[in-house]
């Protein structure tokens, strides 16, 4: 495989309205990120992705977008944004925007106008259909519930789609018009010095035409989404289109939102020349889920973790690389899905942090993830901000859950688990704000704050430091970027456990993935230990012995 600039970096998220707020509107921003890139430097960070910041009303926290070429006032100017380009630079520091461009806000003035004049030139650039007899086009439902069609303002037979919230019309990429701006507005960002994109949600954009009902799988009558997007085809030509035009010519790094990607189309995905630099794998995140929503999930244990994880590895192993995580902005704290209730310790996020940190393909780092943040306790619906928690909350209403059963699916899952502010310091607010969060504060943030883990070190700030610096280290660097993954002891429950393998080096990464301490056979002789997040362990006859939630990263002797 070709090496690439970003193979070797650490990339990271931040959700800037969560990151830290400087001027006290209770809402994170610009500056504040700015004021935070020696953190992030020191912490090991390369790869910077924003999740928002363009004019938004936010409906949808900034995934629904009013000016592609403005900055939300609420998060600071265009000079904060080419001054965090600037000093990102000086540091060798890139940072990639959110790229939303399945649909825009309906508050965007192609969508304005379109309501003035459907049959007009952007009246073209969405999906507009004239209803007759109350029938709509399609029973698609909406991935914040609901169906995709609703009443264009000011016409009574009109209605656009939109597949996600009702503020969020779908672009029509069907028409060169529409695709034409995009790539002018993609371009105009990378000419600024942008490194590259996050690509949002990029798999909806081609839906299967012409507009036909699905079975339904609900009793609202409706047919989820990926019914149709099992029945699209095509997607490439867009996405071939828009790296040809914009991200080659700049020579961008993109990672890709892409869900339910068919299996023969991962090499055009992410293979050399893909439409992509790599996107995330998903397949933890959404293991376990079933059709009924959030309260409908079946969780996920230590063995379908590393399942899942080897799984996803095998299949892009000749093609590409993956970007791995453990958690976003749309999913649970990683500490509160991936460790077994009630056992989330210093520890055993040290583990999880040690087997995901060093598989093969990309590391991200969400906001808060190097501290071990965890999910926020919900005690009320009210308490809600996210609008996806709102209608999963509904749907299990609907479904006949109890309201007691209800919430506690959206603690689990809900949105505002990873939305909560930064615990920077013990202080009020966490150090977030000195006005009023805009979302309340994860009540824990006395024991889990930055301030705190700095200062100590055996912490899990102090922890993922180490692991940034072992995967950069000149001397493991080939193994753990690009060697090869070979799984291991994989018929043993509650062990995660496999080889990195270059020309001449193995590293071995085994943990014991359970509170209880125990004997491991040791696959080879291991020489030096690399890494732990416990005392040395004990290694005698071939066997080592891992204290419980143990990791121990092994550098192997070569036969
Ligand atoms: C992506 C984003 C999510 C957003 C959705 C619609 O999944 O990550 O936050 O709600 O797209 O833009
Ligand atoms: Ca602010």
């Amino acid at each position: 495989m070709k090496k690439q600039w970003w193979h070797d970096k650490t990339a990271y998220q931040i959700y800037p309205k969560s990151f830290l707020d400087t001027n006290g509107d209770g809402i994170g921003d610009l500056p504040g990120i700015i004021s935070r890139l020696d953190y992030l430097k020191d912490l090991g960070v390369d790869i910077i992705w924003l999740s928002p910041i363009y004019v938004s009303p936010l409906a949808d926290q900034g995934y629904d977008i009013a000016d592609y070429y403005g900055i939300d006032p609420r998060f600071g100017t265009m000079e904060d944004m080419d001054r965090l380009l600037k000093e990102a630079r000086q540091r060798n520091m890139y940072i990639v925007m959110d790229l939303v461009v399945n649909h825009c806000s309906d508050e965007h003035f192609w969508f304005k106008e379109a309501c003035r004049d459907p049959e007009g030139k952007y009246g073209k650039y969405f999906y507009i259909e004239t209803v007759r007899d109350g029938k709509l086009p399609c029973n698609w439902r909406s991935y914040f519930g609901g169906p995709v069609w609703e009443k264009l303002p000011g016409h009574e037979d009109k209605y656009y789609l939109h597949v996600f919230h009702k503020k969020q019309p779908d672009l029509n990429w069907e028409n060169p018009a529409l695709r034409e701006e995009i790539y002018k507005m993609i371009n105009w960002w990378l000419d600024k010095g942008l490194a590259g994109f996050r690509i949002d949600a990029i798999i909806n954009i081609k839906k299967a035409l012409p507009f036909r009902d699905y079975p339904a799988d609900r009793d609202d009558g409706l047919s989820d989404i990926y019914n149709m997007l099992r029945d699209a085809e095509g997607v490439g030509e867009f996405l071939g289109e828009m790296r040809d035009r914009t991200f080659l010519p700049h020579r961008a790094f993109t990672v890709g939102e892409v869900f339910n990607e068919k299996e023969e189309e991962l090499p055009d995905f992410i293979g050399e020349n893909g439409y992509f630099s790599t996107m995330f794998d998903f397949s933890e995140a959404v293991f376990g889920r079933g059709m009924g929503g959030w309260h409908d999930d079946a969780g996920i244990t230590p063995d379908d973790y590393r399942n899942c994880v080897f799984k996803a590895q095998k299949r892009v192993e000749d093609i590409g690389f993956l970007s791995n995580i453990i958690e976003n902005h749309d999913e649970p704290r990683g500490v509160s899905r991936y460790i077994p209730e009630g056992e989330a310790s210093v520890t055993s996020k040290k583990m999880l942090a040690t087997v995901y940190f060093l598989l093969r393909g990309l590391p991200w780092i969400y906001q808060g993830q190097e501290l071990g943040m965890e999910n926020v306790p919900l005690h009320s619906i009210e308490e809600v901000d996210d609008i996806s928690s709102l209608d999963n909350y509904q749907v299990a209403i609907r479904a006949g859950v109890s309201p007691e059963k209800a919430l506690r699916a959206v603690e689990k899952f809900g949105r505002d688990n990873a939305r909560t502010p930064f615990q920077w310091t013990g202080g009020e607010n966490a150090g977030f704000t000195t006005g009023t969060p805009w979302l309340r504060v994860n009540p824990n943030y006395k024991e889990i704050n930055l301030e705190a883990q700095a200062a100590d070190p055996d912490s899990v700030y102090q922890y993922y430091k180490k692991l940034t610096s072992l995967r950069r280290d000149p001397l493991y660097k080939e193994t753990l970027v690009w060697g090869e993954l070979i799984p291991c002891l994989q018929d043993l429950h509650h062990v995660m456990a496999y080889f990195r393998k270059s020309e001449g080096q193995t590293i071995l990464v085994i943990a014991n993935y359970q509170k209880e301490g125990r004997d491991l056979p040791l696959p080879g002789t291991p020489g030096r230990l690399l890494l732990t997040n416990g005392p040395q362990p004990p290694i005698q006859e071939g066997r080592i012995y891992l204290a419980g939630y143990q990791a121990a990263v092994l550098l192997m002797e070569e036969s």
